[in-house]
C-alpha cells in the first residue's frame, strides 16, 4: 500500500516566543472550537484522495498541539483514526511545550496512538529562558517530562536551542549536560535564527549574540557532547539514540510523500507541493490550499536535481553517488563540480560512496549550497 506520513498544524501557543515565526496566535476556547471542527470537516471532506494509502507517521505540531483542550484533542484524534488508514504501530508525534502538559493531556495522548512526544525546552537555564520568552521554568519541564515518563511515554525528543543573546559556550556545555543527563531518545538542536516579524528582529541591534566563532564554537560542542553521550547525528541539528530517528521527518529529507492539514501545512502528494496560507480565518471559512511549484513531472529536470541534493545533503548520510546515477544517468560530480572545491577545503567528505558535509561544512551549508547548487 502507498505509504504517506500525515501533518496537522495546531496555531495556538499560550504566548509568542521572542525568536519565533511559526504560525501560531494567542491560544482562546472560542477560536479552538471553530478550528478543531473546520480541521475535522477538512480531514473528512479529503479522506476519500487518499483512501488507497497508508499513513505510517504522524505528526500533530505547532504552534503547540499540547494547548488544546482534552476534548478538543480528542475531537481531533477520533477523526483522524476514524477517517483515515493510518498504520497500527506507525510513529504518531505530538508536539509539546513543558508548561501546558497534564497527567490528564498525557494520557488522553496515550489513549489515541500517539507513541512520540516532542518537548520544546530550549535551555535549562532559567535566563534565558526568559530571555526568550518562555512561559515555563525548568522544574515545570522536568515536572512535565518525568509525568510524560509515567504515563508510558518511551520515545521523547527534547529541542533546545543555542546562539542566545548573551550565552557562553559554557552556559551551552550546561544546558546540553542536562538534556542528556534527562536520557531522552532525541534531541533536536538549533542555532537560534532573528526571523523577521519577531520581537527578536526588532531588538536585534540591541541583542548580545555571540560572535559566528563563538556559534560554531557551539556547534562544535553539540555534536561532540552528543555524539559521546549515545547520540548519532544523522541530520544538520537532529541527533538520536539507536532507533529512533523521526520516521516523519526523514520523509521530507528523502523527499517522501506527505499530507498536511491546517494554514501553514505543506503537503507533497502526488508529486505536486502546496500549502495551505498563514490565515486560520480564511480556513476555517473554506480551506483553499495554493500550489507551490509546478508539479514534479513537469519541473525542469535540473529543478528535481537541485531540490534532491538540497534535502539529502541536510542527512548525515548525504548523497549515495549510485543512488544519484541511477536516479538522474548522470554523475554527481560532473553536474556539481563545485563540491570538489568542498573535498579539499574538509567541508565536505566522501564516505562509502557517498557525499556528505563534515560539522564544519554543515555549520555553513546554507553558503555551501548556495554556490553549489544550479539556481
Ligand atoms: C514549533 S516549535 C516546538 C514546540 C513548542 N511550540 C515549544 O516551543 O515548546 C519548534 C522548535 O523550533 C525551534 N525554533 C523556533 N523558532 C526558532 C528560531 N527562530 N531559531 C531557532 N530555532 C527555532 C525551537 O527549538 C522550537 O522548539
Ligand atoms: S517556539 Fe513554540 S511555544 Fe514558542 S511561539 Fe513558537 S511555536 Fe509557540
Amino acid at each position: 500500500m502507498r505509504e504517506l506520513g500525515l501533518y496537522i498544524h495546531i496555531p495556538f501557543c499560550i504566548k509568542k516566543c521572542n525568536y519565533c515565526d511559526f504560525y501560531s496566535l494567542c491560544h482562546s476556547s472560542v477560536k479552538e472550537q471553530e478550528y478543531i471542527s473546520a480541521l475535522c470537516k477538512h480531514i473528512k471532506r479529503d479522506a476519500h484522495k487518499y483512501k488507497d494509502c497508508e499513513f505510517n507517521t504522524v505528526f500533530i505540531g505547532g504552534g503547540t498541539p499540547s494547548v488544546l483542550s482534552v476534548d478538543g484533542f480528542n475531537t481531533l484524534a477520533k477523526t483522524v483514526n476514524n477517517h483515515l488508514n493510518l498504520t497500527q504501530g506507525g510513529e504518531f508525534t505530538l508536539e509539546a511545550n513543558p508548561g501546558t502538559l497534564t497527567r490528564e493531556k498525557l494520557l488522553s495522548y496515550r489513549r489515541a496512538g500517539v507513541n512520540r512526544l516532542s518537548i520544546g525546552l530550549q535551555s535549562t537555564n532559567g535566563e534565558e529562558l526568559s530571555t526568550l520568552g518562555r512561559i515555563h521554568t525548568v522544574d515545570e519541564f522536568s515536572r512535565g517530562y518525568l509525568l510524560a515518563r509515567e504515563c508510558g511515554f518511551d520515545n521523547i525528543s527534547i529541542d533546545v536551542m543555542y546562539g542566545l543573546p548573551n550565552q557562553k559556550i559554557g552556559d551551552f556545555t550546561k544546558t546540553l549536560d542536562q538534556v542528556c543527563d534527562f536520557n531522552p531518545e532525541h534531541i533536536s538542536a538549533y542555532c537560534l535564527k532573528i526571523e523577521e516579524n519577531t520581537p527578536f528582529y526588532k531588538q536585534r541591534e540591541r541583542l548580545s549574540l555571540p560572535s559566528e566563532d563563538e556559534q560554531y564554537e557551539m556547534y562544535l560542542l553539540l555534536c561532540n557532547t552528543l555524539g559521546k553521550r549515545g547520540y548519532s547525528q544523522y541530520e544538520i541539528s537532529n541527533f538520536a539514540k539507536k532507533g529512533y530517528r523521526s520516521k516523519h521527518n526523514m520523509k521530507y529529507w528523502q523527499s517522501k510523500e506527505y499530507v498536511g492539514f491546517g494554514p501553514s501545512a505543506h503537503s507533497f502528494f502526488d508529486g505536486v507541493r502546496y500549502f495551505y496560507p498563514r490565515d486560520i480565518n480564511s480556513y476555517i471559512v473554506d480551506p483553499v490550499a495554493e500550489i507551490e511549484d509546478e508539479s514534479r513531472e513537469n519541473s525542469a529536470k535540473i529543478d528535481q536535481m537541485d531540490e534532491y541534493v538540497m534535502l539529502k545533503l541536510r542527512l548525515k548520510d548525504g548523497i549515495s553517488e549510485g543512488e544519484f546515477f541511477g536516479r538522474f544517468g548522470s554523475e554527481l560530480l560532473a553536474e556539481y563540480p563545485s563540491i570538489n572545491k568542498y573535498l579539499k577545503s574538509g567541508h565536505m567528505e566522501l564516505r562509502n560512496g557517498s557525499y556528505s558535509f563534515t560539522p564544519s561544512g554543515f555549520f555553513v551549508s546554507n553558503y555551501i549550497l548556495t554556490d553549489i547548487l544550479h539556481f
